[in-house]
């Protein structure tokens, strides 16, 4: 499974990148307004850094500006992936990007039906958002199994299953089990993958004893 930061953040995403397990980042216009940057210099910088698929997201709604706007955010980098919404204008605007050859990720996507119109109008990614199905009362990780069953029953459908809106450990567990093919998520959650009390327990046993022998390597 691919592992994605979700972050606009330079030194955030250099910091997690620096562990060499991370295939890319997503970004979305909260993150890039919250990195305080110009969004076409946010999205440069972070091209520079990572050799991965950096999703960019368009900030227009209607298709002609979709249009436009992609172009712009296409022509920074040759890894950037175009986010567009999951609504009429940005299925057209995902079937006009993939109909050239151009990686599309659609988001905001809530219900199965989306993901199947996602992966007809050739997204390269679809990103259903698991923590803001939970955040309502429904089932994120459902929604991540049922567009699982419907892409392996059309094989044509080649769009890839981007767990998005991580909330916690077992989101990332679960869409692997299911075989989400990438999971999107803040640098803390990548942090939190790796620890583990027992870890840290078993190390300080090492330390102690063979600081108590007193060699070295
Ligand atoms: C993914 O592409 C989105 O940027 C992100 O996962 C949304 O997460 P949130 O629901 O925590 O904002």
């Amino acid at each position: 499974m691919k592992i994605f930061v979700d972050s606009a953040n330079l030194s955030e995403i250099s910091d997690v990148y620096s562990l060499g397990i991370v295939d890319g980042v997503t970004t979305n216009p909260t993150l890039i307004a919250r990195s305080g940057k110009d969004p076409k210099t946010a999205i440069k910088e972070i091209c520079d850094l990572v050799k991965g698929d950096v999703s960019a997201e368009v900030f227009s709604e209607n298709f002609d500006e979709m249009i436009s706007e992609g172009k712009a955010l296409y022509s920074i980098a040759e890894n950037i992936v175009l986010k567009l919404p999951l609504t009429e204008d940005g299925l057209k605007a995902c079937k006009y990007f993939s109909n050239k050859g151009l990686k599309t990720n659609i988001t905001l996507c809530f219900s199965a039906a989306q993901a199947l119109l996602a992966a007809k109008a050739g997204a390269y990614y679809i990103s259903p958002f698991i923590g803001r199905l939970d955040d309502i009362g429904q089932d994120g990780i459902k929604l991540i199994e049922e567009i699982k069953i419907i892409y392996s029953n059309y094989p044509n459908l080649k769009t890839q299953i981007l767990a998005a809106s991580i909330r916690n450990i077992d989101h990332v567990l679960e869409s692997a089990i299911l075989g989400a093919d990438a999971a999107t998520m803040p640098p803390s959650m990548i942090k939190e993958l790796y620890k583990h009390a027992l870890t840290d327990k078993g190390l300080e046993i090492f330390r102690k004893d063979i600081a108590s022998t007193g060699h070295s390597i």
